[in-house]
This record gives structure tokens, C-alpha cells and sequence, in this order.
């Protein structure tokens, strides 16, 4: 029997990248027993099931099948699930010692809720970022999630800072690195081996690639239009590459903005890709077009421009040592910074101290020596 039982929550795929290291990690400390929960926030094959392989990881023990709702509905879902979860109990053992979760969606926040209800402790691996944008989801799921943590794993500095600043104890705080960048370190020369830009008539550092699905920028037809207006026109001078979120998919079609993009001969639509297709074209990119968190991240440690559809960042260092620039929901700022990574005067930036790959070694020796 373990000394130690951990209950390891994913939910989306953000989660899954940031798990995988911990979880390998975890392994060799052999009186620590990971049990890994899928809260099924995500289900699709390409959206979740691609990733356990890809990853290395193992599958999930347990699925708690929630899918898709409201805000309300799934988060309410998982607390009642995982609640009745944890109460179950490890295998031969009375009750898990600590919940560990990653990240920031709903998943994230609904099962440390759970967890701490039940007075199970939280380990909040990416803990910390703010982007003090109360506007979106993630950034009640962060604030909520840091509050009922007891073990914050931070993955730059501004995190302390932020966590400090809201009372938590110099104790419960560890700046350990970024673990989303140990699973871009390990599998980044597996990526570059496939023949991905082959299959989709890409040439290395002659391409964009673009991910946009974030409710403020797809969920109203007058700001996508601006955003697609940037990209069509754009496309006849650098080719872009556009794996399309199931939420963008469904709301261009609804908005009948998908034929606009369909005539567009220079823009590569797809479905969303696995990871190790997506760090292949992302890592050969010339420029990089997104509103995700973790792609921030990533072009960062690539060394790859950024351009960041948003106003602003909870990963304040991917803007000031990085290579990510917010432009805000400005189309024009937009088509100035891609005049200057086309001219080859765009900023050049460096990788964060932490972001090493080994963030992961360094967070399972803290759970395996503060979870007994
Ligand atoms: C979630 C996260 C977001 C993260 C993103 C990555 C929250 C609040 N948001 O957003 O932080 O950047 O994941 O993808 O947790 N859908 C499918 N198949 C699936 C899952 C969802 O088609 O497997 C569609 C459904 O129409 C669903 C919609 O996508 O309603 C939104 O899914 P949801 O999990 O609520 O949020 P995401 O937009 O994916």
C-alpha cells in the first residue's frame, strides 16, 4: 500500500500537457500512488483522447463524464461527481492525502471545491497568474482555485507576487518552473521528426499559424469579422495554418462568416490537431496568432513572435522577456506587428529562468515529501 495517495484531476485539453510530466515525475517516487481523474470536460477524440498517447501518459482510472453546459451545469456536475469520487476512497487506503489539479479551466476550480469541502488538500500546479480580467472564466477559476490551495506551484515570478499580495503564506509557495514547457522540451525533437508541414504543403519559417476560440473574440460576428479581415488579407503573403476550435467552427458557421474563410486559397483550415502535429508546425512557424494561454508560453520558449489576441495576460513574462506582444481587440495593431516580423524587425526575446523542463521533478519531490 502507498504511503502517499494523490488524486491528479484533468478535464481540457490545456490539462493534459501540464499533468503528463508531474505524473511521470511521480513515478519515481515509489511511495506515491497517482490516481489520475478525467472530469470528461473535453471528450472529443481530437480535444482529449489523441493526447493520453501522444503524451506518454496513462489513461485516466477514472472518467467522470460531465461534457459540455453551461458554466453552472458543469461545474456543478464535477463537484457532485468528484465529491462522491473522493468519498469512495483509494484502494485499501481510508482517503486521499492530496487533489492535484493544473491550470485553469472549470475542471480545475470545480474539483478542488470538491476536494477542499471534504478537507482533502490542494495542490495547484500554474498557480498564481492573474490576468485581472474578471471578464473571463479562467480567471475566476484561478482566483477561486489559488484561495482553497494549500500547495502553489508557480511558474513565474509575477505568481508570487500575486499570491503574496492575496495572503498566502510564503510556505505554501514554490516557484518551480513551467511544466507545459518539460512536455515541449521532451517531445519538441519527436515533433520535428514527423513530416507534418510536408502533408499540408508547408515550408519551414514561410507559414502563420493561427488558433483563435476564445469566447471574447468569437462569440460576436462584428469582432470575428475583424479578426478574419486581418487574416484573409494577410494570406497573400504569408500562407497561414488555422486549426479551428469547435467553438469558432460553430460560430462562424452561424454567423455564415465560414465561406469567407473557405475562399481564402492561402489559408489552411483544420480540424484541432494533436499535439505533436501542432508543436511541429508551431516550432517552424514564422509567426504565431493566438488568444490561448499556454501558446503564449510555448512561442516563448521557441523563440518564436507572438502576437496575443487579447488586451491583456495573466503570463506577464511572455510579453516582457518573451516573444509574445498583446494586441489587444485592435485589427490594426494586429497588421503592425505582423509588418514587423515580416520585415524582420519584430522584438527577439529569451526563455524565463525555471523553464527548463525539469519544473516537474522539482514539484513531485515537494507533493512526495509535504503530502504524508
Ligand atoms: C476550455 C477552457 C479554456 C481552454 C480551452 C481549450 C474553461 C472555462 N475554458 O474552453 O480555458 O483554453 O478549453 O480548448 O474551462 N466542445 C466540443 N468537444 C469537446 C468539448 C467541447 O465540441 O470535447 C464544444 C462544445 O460545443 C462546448 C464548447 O466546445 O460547448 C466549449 O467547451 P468548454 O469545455 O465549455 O470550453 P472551451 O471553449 O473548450
Amino acid at each position: 500500500m502507498a504511503d502517499v495517495n494523490l488524486a491528479c484531476v484533468v478535464g481540457a485539453r490545456p490539462n493534459f500537457m501540464k499533468m503528463a510530466p508531474v505524473l511521470r515525475a511521480l513515478e519515481s517516487h515509489a511511495h506515491v500512488e497517482a490516481v489520475l481523474v478525467h472530469t470528461g470536460q473535453h471528450y472529443d477524440e481530437k480535444l482529449s483522447d489523441v493526447f493520453f498517447d501522444e503524451l506518454g501518459m496513462k489513461r485516466p482510472d477514472v472518467c467522470l463524464d460531465v461534457g459540455s453546459g453551461k458554466h453552472g451545469v458543469q461545474t456543478a456536475r464535477i463537484l457532485e461527481r468528484f465529491e462522491a469520487f473522493l468519498e469512495t476512497g483509494p484502494p485499501g487506503a481510508g482517503c486521499y492525502d492530496r487533489v492535484v489539479v493544473v491550470g485553469d479551466v472549470n475542471s480545475t476550480m470545480a474539483a478542488s471545491l470538491a476536494a477542499i469541502k471534504l478537507r482533502v488538500p490542494v495542490a495547484h500546479v500554474e498557480a498564481g497568474l492573474r490576468s485581472f480580467d474578471r471578464s473571463m472564466p479562467e480567471e475566476i477559476n484561478r482566483i477561486v482555485t489559488d484561495a482553497v490551495s494549500d500547495l502553489l506551484f508557480v511558474s513565474e515570478p509575477a505568481g508570487l507576487e500575486n499570491l503574496r499580495r492575496e495572503g498566502h503564506p510564503s510556505e505554501q509557495l514554490h516557484l518551480t518552473g513551467n511544466v507545459m514547457i518539460d512536455t515541449l522540451m521532451r517531445l519538441l525533437p519527436k515533433a520535428r521528426a514527423l513530416s507534418t508541414l510536408d502533408r499540408f504543403g508547408l515550408e519551414p519559417g514561410q507559414y502563420g499559424v493561427v488558433t483563435l476560440h476564445r469566447p471574447a473574440n468569437v462569440d460576436a460576428p462584428e469582432t470575428l469579422a475583424q479578426w478574419l479581415d486581418v487574416l484573409v488579407e494577410t494570406s497573400g503573403e504569408l500562407p497561414l495554418v488555422f486549426p479551428v476550435h469547435p467553438r469558432t467552427k460553430h460560430r462562424m458557421e452561424q454567423f455564415g462568416q465560414a465561406e469567407r474563410l473557405d475562399a481564402a486559397e492561402q489559408i489552411v483550415q483544420l480540424p484541432p490537431l494533436g499535439y505533436l502535429d501542432f508543436l511541429a508546425m508551431t516550432s517552424q512557424a514564422r509567426v504565431i496568432i493566438t488568444d490561448s494561454g499556454g501558446l503564449q508560453e510555448e512561442s516563448t520558449a521557441l523563440g518564436i513572435p507572438c502576437l496575443t489576441a487579447r488586451p491583456n495576460t495573466e503570463r506577464p513574462i511572455t510579453v516582457d522577456e518573451g516573444t509574445s506582444t498583446l494586441v489587444g481587440n485592435d485589427p490594426d495593431r494586429l497588421r503592425a506587428c505582423l509588418r514587423d516580423v515580416l520585415d524582420g524587425t519584430y522584438k527577439r526575446g529569451s526563455r524565463p529562468a525555471l523553464w527548463d523542463g525539469r519544473a516537474a521533478e522539482r514539484i513531485a519531490r515537494l507533493l512526495a515529501e509535504t503530502s504524508q
